[in-house]
């Protein structure tokens, strides 16, 4: 979750690596410093807690006139030791001539830590990365400070963990050596230039020719040419992907912030996740590269989908999609329990991971088990090349486009339609008729247009917000469909609110939630038109009797609760498989108006990271 970015070329590299850092902080954010080296190889390292700006001042006082021509930066979020500007990276070796960034967690790395205190070497910090730098420049030492290269690939021989790195020493000032286990990489490919960057958004304004790393490969960059190898030496040779996406789509576009931006974005993006898999008149669902056979997915006797906070609630809505449409039973895990829990994998089972980012930890490892028990795997990531994404045996794509901010919107919205489609598409494999197909992909058509209809409830919303921004606590009550989307609004609103709230199947309030309900307790009550509705009706009634807020999420022309709810927010009505789709939408809205009230920063909130890529 931390970023990393580095530079060889002939711009400035104090520039390219701050806004490199800028772009990226969105993965991690206590801390951030970089290390700049001159031609000379004179190396000067800059660090700051807090946020890039603080980084970028204090850079910019230091250095306002001198020019770098390599360097290496990054963005931290804590793990081994607190935020402190010793603990922040870049590392220096002990004779200050090695300089290196890391993601990931060194494992043994107190082991390592002890073999280097009886050879004299003394630590600053209390991170595991120190370890490394001067387990590098041991090597370094006992080859006759000759070859970074190998130094690096012998500390990595023996070291056992996660790692993203790039190194930098003044002895060499003319080469970046990066590895990669477990921690994305990817490398840049400029003209006289080279990148590399733990995120390709930190590319994008420089190259769109990059080359991802697989686990267990170095790359040596100098600025007119790169080498990959794998850690026994031997060269690789890796292919050079164009990256698609577009600058633009990575800047905010006339929204103060990501998140918002991306709330705006859903119509678009579902549109985009339906483009060319949806053929009404057949009514058929078409994927690219599930990367299996009809009969092969007819023969499958159950699912297991494992993913990690936003993406498991859609997991979660994905079990009742594809046990409704595809008649499959399905059973869903976090990932990080799946991965631990030695799960019973049968012979006829498909894993499915789902993951916006495609690199969260414990979902790639919950992808790694379910390959070593032999079952086939299909990722769902947004992330084109990501690492869940290359290792599934194939997978669908979210095309949700980037998501910058770190509480996910417009990926939860495509990753259920992504598994509506899914779900229809193996349903048609076996009893939907073409009736149902067409008149379930006729109306999923239909829904982006619905979502902009919620969208311009925005000042409806807002207005809602202001009576509700000063509350402790929240409950939020769904069934069926809707309670996973009970769950997802609780975790949007403490995302980036930090206000207490709990999702709960309505239903399931009755056993100790209700006890916690005053005047003082919003409760959200997600409640269209469905086969549960009057169920939820009377769990409304039970709330209000107990004198709670009730704000509720209702189908357009439902005047039927009107009296005994306090605000009400209206969605068009569509089918209750569907309706996942529309009733997050407000809530999403809502969280973001309550933050944005309170002052907050909502596309980086506290001690929250993008992507974690540490388990
Ligand atoms: C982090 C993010 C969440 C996200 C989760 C899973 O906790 O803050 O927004 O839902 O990781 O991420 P993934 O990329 O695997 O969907």
């Amino acid at each position: 979750m931390c970023g990393i970015v580095g530079y060889i070329g002939t711009k400035d590299a104090k520039e390219v690596l701050l806004d490199g850092l800028a772009r990226l902080e969105y993965r991690g954010y206590d801390s951030a410093g970089v290390a700049l080296m001159e031609k000379d190889g004179t190396l000067s390292i800059e660090k700051q807690v807090g946020k890039i700006a603080n980084l970028r001042n204090a850079v910019f006082r230091r250095f306002h006139n001198q020019c770098f021509t390599i360097g290496i930066g990054h963005t931290r979020w804590a793990t081994h030791g607190g935020v402190t500007k010793e603990n922040a990276h870049p590392h220096l070796s002990a004779s200050g001539r090695i300089a290196l960034v890391h993601n990931g967690i060194i494992e043994n790395y107190m082991t390592l830590k002890q073999y280097l205190l009886k050879k004299g070497y003394t630590f600053v910090s209390e991170t595991d990365t120190e370890v490394l730098v001067h387990l590098i420049e041991d090597f370094y030492k006992k080859e006759g400070n000759r070859n970074l290269q190998s130094a690096v690939m012998e500390a990595l021989k023996v070291v056992e963990g996660t790692y993203g790195i790039a190194v930098v020493c003044s002895d060499e000032p003319y080469k970046i050596v990066a590895a990669r286990n477990g921690s994305p990489l990817v490398i840049g490919i400029g003209e006289g230039e080279m990148f590399v960057a733990s995120d390709v958004n930190a590319l994008l304004p420089y190259t769109r020719n990059v080359i991802y790393l697989e686990d267990k490969e170095l790359v040596v960059l100098k600025s007119e040419n790169y080498k990959a190898y794998d850690l026994d030496y031997q060269r690789i040779d890796k292919e050079i992907v164009r990256v698609e996406w577009d600058l633009s789509a990575i800047e905010l576009g006339g929204f103060e912030t990501y998140m918002e931006k991306e709330i705006f974005e859903q119509p678009e993006a579902i549109s985009n996740a339906l483009r060319g898999r949806v053929h009404v008149e057949e009514g058929m669902v078409k994927f690219g590269g599930l990367n299996m056979t009809d009969d092969e997915l007819r023969e499958v006797h159950r699912i297991v989908i494992t993913a990690c906070g936003t993406s498991w609630h859609a997991a979660l809505i994905g079990k009742y999609l594809i046990e409704r449409f595809g008649e499959i039973p399905v059973e869903v895990d976090y990932a990080s329990e799946f991965r631990y829990r030695n799960p019973i994998l049968k012979k006829n089972d498909l894993v499915l991971v789902i993951s916006q980012s495609g690199e969260t930890a414990d979902t790639l490892e919950a992808l790694r088990e379910a390959k070593r028990k032999g079952v086939k795997v299909l990722g769902m990531t947004n992330v084109v090349g990501s690492t869940i994404a290359r290792e599934s045996d194939g997978g669908i794509y979210l095309h949700a486009g980037p998501e910058i901010g770190v509480a996910s919107t417009k990926a939860f919205t495509n990753q259920v339609a992504s598994l509506i489609l899914f779900a229809i598409y193996l349903g048609r494999l076996k009893n939907m008729s073409l009736y149902e197909g067409q008149r379930l992909l006729k109306e999923l058509s239909t829904i982006p247009e619905k979502i902009k209809a919620i969208l311009e409830q925005k000042s409806l919303i807002m207005d809602m917000a202001k009576k509700y921004s000063e509350s402790k606590n929240f409950l939020y009550l769904g069934r069926g469909f809707n309670y996973p989307v009970a769950l997802e609004g609780a975790l949007k609103l403490k995302e980036i609110s930090y206000i207490h709230a709990e999702g709960y199947p309505a239903a399931e309030m009755k056993h100790g939630p209700i006890a916690l309900i005053d005047e003082f307790m919003p409760v959200v009550f997600i409640a269209p038109k469905d086969a549960l509705y009057e169920k939820v009706v009377s769990n409304i009634h039970e709330v209000k009797a107990r004198h709670g807020k009730v704000i509720a999420i209702l189908s357009e022309k439902d005047e039927h609760v009107l009296k005994y709810v306090d605000d009400v927010l209206y969605i068009p009505q569509t089918f209750e498989e569907f309706s996942p789709l529309l009733t997050v939408v407000p809530l999403q809205m809502l969280a973001y108006e309550i933050a944005r009230l309170r002052g907050l920063d909502v596309d980086k909130p506290r001690n929250l990271a993008k992507s974690v890529t540490v388990e």
